[in-house]
């Protein structure tokens, strides 16, 4: 029978064996799989694990620095590299999902390939694919798929020459959660709410600059902190705020506002395949709203949205 602690040690045996002395480089993401490939893989050969971290301005507030700092503690060896930059000029007028998902996928691949080429002798790159990646990418093609496939568009990158070591190809996501128990991860990497690679910016309708991306983030702060702190979090699946591309009327004091609309998005599911939106308490729905208009300059208005997938998908770009 599989257990989580025969896992973590015929893994590292392995990974000891395979590996070697020859040093590996992964990408984190802050997500429960690649922290927990990249602990595996740290336990079996430690600094020869390069870990790289990149900030493309487009996660959630604070995220950035309180991830890089608690895999620091970890004792991961971890680079953390600031792109924001680079992120917002591939995304400057960029409305369509799709170009938005690939400007954003090219730019990873030239800020990751540079970081790798500054790793001396490095022959291996880490992943934290699952198995229903394996999956999805020999089947059925989902938007990571789509994510995944771009990636070769105009060549390989050099990173993607190197030998790859998945050591988490075989299990599911709750597998890969308690293999994360089983090796002392906290909690609050492994209870992670699933959250897409290009991040804000397909919350983000229309126009994606800093000032949009910065009023997003406070208005998901205030929203994923509400959840937290009423008990909801561990009861969603997924949570997030959109950003819509229209002003509506409002009143302050007065004054007549024309400001932003932002649609908040909880779901139930197992898989992300099929979802139903989370019925949260109008009290909590209430006080979200309230806090929100309060606080974010540039918000006069918040929708929730309870729609089913299908038809509607969980993102709504
Ligand atoms: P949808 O919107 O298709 O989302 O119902 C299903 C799950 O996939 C995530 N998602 C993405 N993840 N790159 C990712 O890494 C993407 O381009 C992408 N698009 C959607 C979404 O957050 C949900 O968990």
């Amino acid at each position: 029978d599989w257990t989580p602690d025969i896992f973590v040690e015929t893994t590292i045996a392995a990974l000891k064996e395979k590996l070697g002395n020859d040093k590996v480089v992964l990408g984190l993401s802050g997500g429960v799989d690649s922290s927990v490939a990249a602990t595996l893989i740290h336990r079996a050969i430690g600094k020869n694990l390069h870990c790289i971290f990149v900030d493309n301005g487009l996660l959630r507030k604070n995220e950035f620095e309180d991830v890089l700092n608690s895999y620091k503690g970890m004792g991961l060896n971890v680079k953390g590299v600031d792109a924001r930059e680079q992120f917002y000029q591939a995304l400057a007028g960029q409305t369509d999902p799709e170009k938005k998902r690939k400007a954003i996928g090219k730019v990873f691949i030239d800020v990751f390939d540079a970081e790798a080429h500054s790793i001396e002798n490095v022959s291996w790159l880490g992943q934290g694919t699952i198995y229903p990646d394996v999956i999805e990418s020999v089947s059925v093609k989902g938007p990571s798929a789509t994510i995944k496939s771009h990636h070769n568009v105009g060549g390989l990158p050099d990173y993607m020459k190197l030998k790859v070591v998945e050591p988490l190809n075989t299990l599911f996501k709750d597998e890969v959660r308690l293999v994360g128990k089983t090796l002392g991860i906290d909690d609050t990497i492994l209870g992670r709410h699933p959250f897409p690679g290009p991040g804000l910016a397909i919350r983000i309708l229309g126009e994606i600059n800093e000032e949009r991306v910065k009023i997003l983030q406070e208005v998901d702060y205030i929203f994923i902190q509400s959840l937290k702190a009423s008990g909801w979090y561990d009861k969603v699946w997924q949570a997030g705020a959109i950003l819509l591309p229209v002003q509506s009327v409002g009143v302050m004091g007065d004054e007549r506002t024309y400001e932003g609309v932002v649609s908040l998005r909880a779901v139930s599911s197992v898989d992300g395949m099929t979802a139903d939106w989370s019925h949260l308490p109008y009290e909590l729905l209430g006080d979200i709203s309230n806090e929100i208009i309060n606080k974010v300059k540039g918000v006069n208005r918040v929708v929730y949205d309870i729609s089913t997938k299908p038809p509607a998908t969980i993102e709504w770009e």
